[in-house]
């Protein structure tokens, strides 16, 4: 898919204060510091349209970004960063929650992971809430250019082994660099597949 716009819409603390409207909506959650924000920049091609930091806990709201005018990419905070105090990681927390549950346009999930580290169990029961809430979400590995390839499908391996002793069926899965731009098209031609599902089923309702 060619991205012809994209654009910063608002940022808040509410799912309820979201864009009113009925575009379906793609975001990215993940643990701090994992590159939520950075692959928004690289699949937009912006590099300043979210913001990035190398210090985690950079992202402290729902971002909205109007992509092609026709769906949004979201970026959320990230979770399990304890140095920002209980008050903040609940308050975050909540905020995850209700996007995650209750936002309508929510089309899927993005759960970004460090494609170098074993599986963390924060990443692992995150997944599994999900799965208990029956969220749509698919899997990206970030960070592939810190390693070789080979390293990387063997951490992907391991993942989705773990997951596989809980579920039946695999989520879709890619690997990306936001600094090498790799799995840019495989995720936009995902996007793009279920943007034809939701028009061929009569757009989204609610
Ligand atoms: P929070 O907003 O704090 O939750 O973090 P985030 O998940 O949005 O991470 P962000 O995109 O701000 O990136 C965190 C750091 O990782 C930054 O220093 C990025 O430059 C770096 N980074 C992100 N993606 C990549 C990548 O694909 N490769 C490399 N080498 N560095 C990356
Ligand atoms: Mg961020």
């Amino acid at each position: 898919m060619e991205i012809t716009s994209a654009e910063f819409i608002i940022s808040n603390s509410r799912a309820d204060m979201c864009p009113d409207t009925n575009l379906p909506e793609y975001a990215f959650i993940g643990r701090s510091n994992v590159g939520k924000s950075s692959l928004i920049n690289m699949l937009t091609k912006q590099p300043k349209l979210a913001m990035t930091s190398s210090t985690p806990g950079k992202t402290l709201l729902i971002n909205h970004f109007l992509v092609n005018k026709s769906w949004y990419l979201v970026d959320l905070p990230g979770y399990g960063y304890a140095q920002r105090g209980k008050k903040m990681m609940d308050k975050i927390q909540k905020m995850i929650e209700y996007y995650v549950l209750e936002r309508k346009q929510m089309t899927c999930l993005f759960v970004l992971i460090d494609s170098r580290l074993e599986p963390q169990r924060i990443d692992l029961e995150f997944i599994e809430w999900l799965g208990e809430n029956g969220v749509p979400f698919a899997i990206i590995f970030t960070k592939a250019d810190k390693q070789t390839m080979a390293k990387t499908r063997k951490s992907v391996e391991r993942f989705m082994n773990k997951l596989q002793e809980q579920w039946e069926e695999l989520p879709p899965f890619f690997i990306s660099s936001s600094e090498k731009k790799t799995g840019r098209e495989e995720i936009l031609d995902y996007i793009e597949e279920v943007n034809k599902s939701i028009a061929s089923t009569g757009g989204m309702t609610d």
